[in-house]
């Protein structure tokens, strides 16, 4: 691992759950509506619409909604969701990501995918990244591929909801690009080429990715993806529900659903011990996919977010400018994560992967050598480089910045538990 740090280029500017489970995700397969990028007219995309309007005449219509659906209308309703037409990540956006914040985190995460080197460097490789964002991690990953010269059979797969975010991710890492109407045999919307020739593919959902042995990358991702809230109450569990108030039926606000719904008998475990839960069934589908996958084509994945073990209760919150804002005002205005259940994700992939954290994002990065690619970097730039370069480590290893409350996770086909126990992953153990 040292030895890949130190040649890295210079500055550069439940299941018993399986029964329960596999009736959970008929319940949200049907209740399906991925939306697709290449679905919305051009021109309709343009035209205002408000979002609260929508809201508020569905729930007049059908009545209260759960606050999966109402997530999902607010960040990815493909005429004014909140990630859809504009940019949302850094400085000038309403919150700001690792990834943004310089080389330093996508060069130790490319570390850790040259895992695949200890399994034999299979290829072809496809690196999947779900969330892309900007396109910056994975524009870090492929720059310390081609240093290595292992490009040889490798692809980069996104899944990105939002057409705008697509167009900027094509711009940063393509030398050319072209949109297109995804059909059975080419279930891509978007395909492009980097400088160095790799080619790059977007999707809307996981399941389009070709069968093959793939490295899976999430950074923020999973936080972004609805979650079902659940209460327990004298009269047993109850589903939280979003509903307009009475008093202005402008506003939205809480209520809890008068008898159990059917997401409440799905999701909630029978030994849970905690009074109020959020589950993420989208979340699950993904899981059990990737699961599979990796455990017939080969490959591993990692995942990086705001997360906890399955002790954590209320955590769905609203980010506008960086700053906590209400999430029932003014929604598509704001982004709405929850945080990540690792022991859901765990629980999905039980019979078919081995499970590395969560771990802390500060713990990861000192584990993969962060200070020492900081130490290396700083002798090579200026004083406004070093400023930058120190600003970023600082927010990302930081105990009351995002260190501590990022958490780092890893997935393996369990095939490979004796080697693992051998070859020992790095950035989830030792000191
Ligand atoms: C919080 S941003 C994180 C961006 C990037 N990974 C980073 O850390 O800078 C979430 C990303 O996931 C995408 N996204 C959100 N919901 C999605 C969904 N249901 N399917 C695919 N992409 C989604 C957003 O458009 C955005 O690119």
């Amino acid at each position: 691992m040292l030895a890949i740090l130190r040649s890295l280029p210079e500055t550069v500017p439940l299941f018993l759950y399986l029964k329960r489970q596999k009736a959970a995700i008929k319940f949200i397969n049907n209740g399906e509506h991925y939306y697709s990028t290449a679905s919305v007219p051009p021109d309709e995309i343009n035209e205002p619409m408000c979002l609260s309007r929508y809201l508020q005449t569905k729930i007049k219509a059908v009545g209260p909604i759960s606050v999966a659906d109402y997530m999902k209308e607010v960040l990815t309703n493909p005429l004014s969701g909140y990630y859809m037409h504009r940019d949302v990540i850094g400085e000038s956006g309403d919150f700001i990501t690792s990834p943004e914040l310089g080389q330093l985190f996508g060069e130790l995460l490319s570390t850790y995918i040259f895992l695949w080197q200890k399994v034999g460097s299979p290829i072809p490789l496809q690196l999947v990244e779900m969330g892309p964002g900007h396109g910056s991690l994975a524009k870090d990953v492929l720059r310390v591929f081609e240093r290595f010269g292992a490009v040889h059979e490798l692809s980069l797969h996104l899944i990105e909801v939002s057409p705008h975010l697509s167009e900027i991710q094509a711009e940063s890492l393509c030398v050319k690009s072209a949109r297109h109407t995804p059909t059975n045999m080419q279930p891509h919307y978007q395909v492009g080429t980097t400088a160095s020739n790799i080619p790059v593919f977007w999707y809307d959902r996981v399941k389009d990715i070709p069968r093959q042995f793939s490295c899976f990358l999430a950074h923020e991702f999973f936080d972004a993806l609805p979650i079902h809230k659940f209460q327990r109450t004298d009269n047993g569990w109850r589903e939280v529900l979003i509903d307009l108030d009475p008093t202005d039926p402008e506003k939205f606000r809480y209520v809890l659903s008068r008898s159990p719904t059917p997401a409440c008998k799905f999701f909630i475990k029978p030994d849970e011990v905690r009074d109020h839960v959020e589950v993420s069934p989208e979340t699950g589908v993904i899981l059990e996919h990737l699961a599979t996958r990796l455990e017939e084509d080969g490959g591993f994945a990692l995942f990086a977010d705001y997360g906890h073990d399955g002790t954590k209760t209320d955590t769905f919150r609203a980010f506008q400018n960086h700053k906590l804002h209400d999430p029932l005002v003014e929604p598509g205005s704001s982004d709405l994560p929850a945080d990540v259940d690792f022991s859901f994700l765990r629980s999905c992939t039980a019979d078919k992967l081995l499970t590395f954290g969560p771990v802390t994002q500060r713990d990861f990065l000192l584990r993969m050598g962060i200070d020492l690619r900081l130490e290396m970097l700083l002798l090579q730039c200026d004083e406004k480089q070093k400023e930058s370069l120190r600003t970023g480590y600082h927010m990302m290893v930081d105990q009351d910045k995002m260190g501590e409350r990022f958490k780092m996770f890893s997935l393996f086909p369990s095939v490979l538990k004796e080697h693992l126990t051998r070859f020992p992953v790095s950035g989830f153990s030792g000191s």
